[in-house]
């Protein structure tokens, strides 16, 4: 998508005028993502240069916040490549992390006041959202609310101010562009923990299953927990390396009990409920991010 590659660009640009070499190498080695914020505000937004310039901010925040995670994660790919913290170290990633984020919030300064207060606002919400994923995973969760609180700050907060302040630019119903941006986003991370289960480690470009091994006890998982009988038995797996045996034991359980269908069902739900909030601003393009969100391959 050549509007992408303007987005890529800018991001580029925006790393040049820091002026530092080192920035610029390691900006070359981040494998980029699939780019959702930027093709959600650019469909509601449309393509200009203050648009793009909200695309390349959110995008580097979004890269800071991985590269924050996968130190607290300590994990060693991101996106199918070596993560910073396993090519150099922890402290390149956070300070590297720490470049983009103060970079794109100076960017955010010279933007709309509104949109600067969204946007700034959900990167609180995100940090807040880590911390209690992070919280999450001391002790077996089993509270549904606590799972959907976290996934909305860590996750649907950036993407619901995406859609919001591309709405802000475009002088759209803002309120009806964040509704739909925080539930795409909700189910955004709904499915992602879904494809943790589903998906061979080839596809995720990391470890499969590796959430409830890290203490994550996401959507299938939780209802899988409260229709088990067993219950011993899967809180006796939790935080541990599992064996092809036990991981296959969760995932039959997973398909008899129907947990792993009504998670799906959940997040296809809140697909839908996007696509409400905004079912009369005439925006196809909306219907087909959702779509193509919700349809990856289970
Ligand atoms: C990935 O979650 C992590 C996030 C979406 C948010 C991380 C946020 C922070 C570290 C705080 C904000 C920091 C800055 C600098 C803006 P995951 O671990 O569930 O997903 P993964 O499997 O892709 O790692
Ligand atoms: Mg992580």
């Amino acid at each position: 998508m050549e509007e992408l590659q303007q987005v890529k660009e800018q991001i580029k640009n925006f790393v040049i005028e820091c002026d530092d070499k080192k920035s610029l190498e390691l900006l070359d080695l981040l494998a980029t993502g699939k780019m959702l914020r930027s093709k959600l505000i650019l469909k509601i937004a449309g393509i200009n240069q203050e648009t793009i310039k909200l695309c390349a901010i959110v995008e580097m925040i979004h890269a800071a916040s991985l590269l924050h995670d996968d130190v607290i994660d300590e994990a060693d790919t991101r996106r199918g490549k070596p993560s910073i913290n396993a090519l150099f170290d922890n402290k390149t990633s956070i300070m590297f992390g720490d470049i983009l984020y103060s970079k794109a919030f100076t960017e955010l300064t010279k933007m709309d006041k509104e949109v600067a207060y969204t946007v700034s606002n959900a990167v609180t919400l995100l940090s807040i959202g880590e911390m209690l994923d992070v919280d999450l995973t001391e002790t077996f969760n089993t509270s549904y609310d606590k799972y959907l609180d976290m996934i909305y700050k860590k996750t649907a907060s950036l993407i619901e101010a995406s859609a919001k302040s591309a709405a802000i630019l475009a002088g759209c119903d803002k309120d009806k562009y964040a509704l739909y941006g925080k539930n795409l986003g909700l189910a955004f991370q709904m499915i992602d923990d879904i494809l943790d289960i589903t998906q061979d480690s080839k596809t995720l470009g990391k470890p499969a299953m590796l959430d409830f091994v890290e203490g994550k006890v996401t959507i299938p998982y939780l209802l899988l927990h409260e229709r088990i009988e067993d219950k011993k038995r899967l809180e006796s797996l939790y935080k541990k390396p599992l064996s092809s045996d036990e991981s296959s034991w969760i995932k039959e359980q997973m398909i008899s009990t129907n947990a792993l269908q009504d998670s799906i069902l959940e997040a296809q739900k809140l697909g839908k409920e996007a696509i409400l909030a905004v079912k009369d601003e005439q925006n196809e393009s909306l219907v087909q991010i959702m779509a193509a969100m919700i349809e990856r391959e289970f």
